[in-house]
């Protein structure tokens, strides 16, 4: 049977749980599962690793659109940017949302159509708060998503408006909105909490490791952007679970990359301390600009699992790697940047060989975040390109 677990004190909770912090001590709970059974199914994306993410639940509760089995890119202008031969680019951008938060989503809200869930609520800079928009309003659910007022690309906030949330603009920034949103779920314990500090979401998101996996031998290196650091604590989750049952020998290193204005995570890793100091956030890079990331613990824990590496990277390096992926014809928003960014810095450190096999997450769509176009492509008005091609067809 699997159980909720406190990270901290080690209380013990039934998965019948719908508020996630520990009542003994506040800290976070995680997901323990009986790791006897693994079996991938017939299942396509997220769902083909049920027995890992979710073994008990009936099929269903189950509220899917179809997320994961995303692509995997390898194109010689990542490689030359970075320096790395072997580099590829796991698309989480290609998810039915356009972000990773997608496969948290889908399992999270599951979860809730089991608990009888009749209202979520997230706060977000932009991603989790499409994503719990769509799946709440297909699994018939009310939502209502916090947002820091004037600081969410417009692309994202259409989305949550088009799939019918409630839209709670919150002065301040992102961190205010998280602080706000856990003293509401405290108080008002039906509703569902939809942010990575729900266990399940992370169990979703274990799953971009396991289909890495399966295309893969061997990575030496795994690079994610890191903002409320999720994403790296289900990485560090889903490397154990391999581990544990002997499907993988080696760990593959994590790296969690942070804008340099949104870095709490990295100063604290650098400067040896034992706790998050929460810094006032800012980059170019929305989606990650956040000063107090509540999963801080887990993500220490999957550096440490995995003999990580935490490291920062400027804004201009965020989108000198953007215009590289975006040229390639990948294309990804600014904060799926700071991986790739991130893999050229340690490259460059001597951390990271160019011969060795990496792959970096994108985590959200081009079209998220229009407003960091970096300009690539040209435009020039028709007249200019009838002479200009005319030109061309004389030489060819
Ligand atoms: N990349 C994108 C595109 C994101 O939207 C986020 C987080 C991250 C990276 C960071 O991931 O939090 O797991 O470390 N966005 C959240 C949101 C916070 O509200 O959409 P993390």
């Amino acid at each position: 049977m699997s159980i909720l677990k406190c990270i901290s004190c080690g209380a013990q909770y039934d998965i019948s749980r719908r508020y996630f912090r520990c009542d003994k001590c506040g800290d976070l709970l995680e997901v323990v599962h009986d790791m006897e059974i693994y079996k991938p199914n017939s299942m396509k994306g997220v769902w083909r690793y049920k027995s890992l993410v979710h073994p008990e639940l009936h099929e269903k509760f189950i509220v899917t659109r179809g997320e994961g089995d995303t692509f995997l890119y390898k194109h010689e202008l990542i490689s030359e940017l970075t320096g790395i031969k072997e580099i590829r680019l796991k698309h989480e951008g290609e998810n039915p949302t356009g972000s990773f938060k997608d496969r948290g989503m889908t399992v999270a809200v599951s979860h809730g159509k089991f608990l009888g869930a009749r209202h979520t609520i997230c706060a977000s800079t932009g991603n989790t708060s499409a994503s719990a928009s769509s799946y709440s309003s297909i699994a018939g659910m009310k939502s209502s998503v916090l947002i820091p007022k004037g600081k969410i690309s417009r692309a994202k906030l259409i989305q949550s408006i088009a799939y019918g949330a409630e839209i709670v603009e919150v002065d301040g920034d992102f961190d205010s909105a998280m602080e706000n949103l856990e003293s509401i779920v405290k108080q008002n314990q039906h509703l569902y909490t939809l942010n990575s500090l729900n266990p399940w979401r992370l169990e979703g998101q274990k799953t971009i490791f396991y289909e890495i996996m399966d295309k893969v031998k061997e990575p030496d290196f795994i690079l994610v952007p890191a903002g409320n650091l999720g994403n790296t604590s289900a990485l560090g989750k889903a490397i154990r679970d391999y581990y544990e049952l002997g499907i993988i020998n080696k760990k593959p290193r994590i790296v969690a990359i942070q804008a340099e204005g949104a870095s709490p995570f990295y100063k604290m890793w650098h400067y040896g301390m034992d706790e998050i100091k929460p810094v006032i956030a800012e980059t170019i890079a929305s989606a990650i600009r956040i000063g107090n990331p509540v999963n801080w613990k887990k993500a220490k824990w999957a550096i440490k699992y995995t003999d990580g590496i935490v490291e920062a990277v400027s804004d201009s390096e965020i989108l000198d790697a953007k215009r590289a992926i975006d040229k390639s014809g990948i294309g990804a928003e600014p904060a799926s940047a700071a991986s790739v960014a991130g893999a050229k810095k340690l490259k460059e450190m001597g951390i990271i060989d160019k011969s060795d096999t990496v792959v970096a997450v994108l985590t959200g769509h081009v079209l998220k975040d229009i407003d960091n176009i970096t300009q690539i492509g040209s435009m020039i008005d028709f007249n200019t390109f009838l002479e200009r091609i005319k030109g061309e067809s004389k030489h060819n």
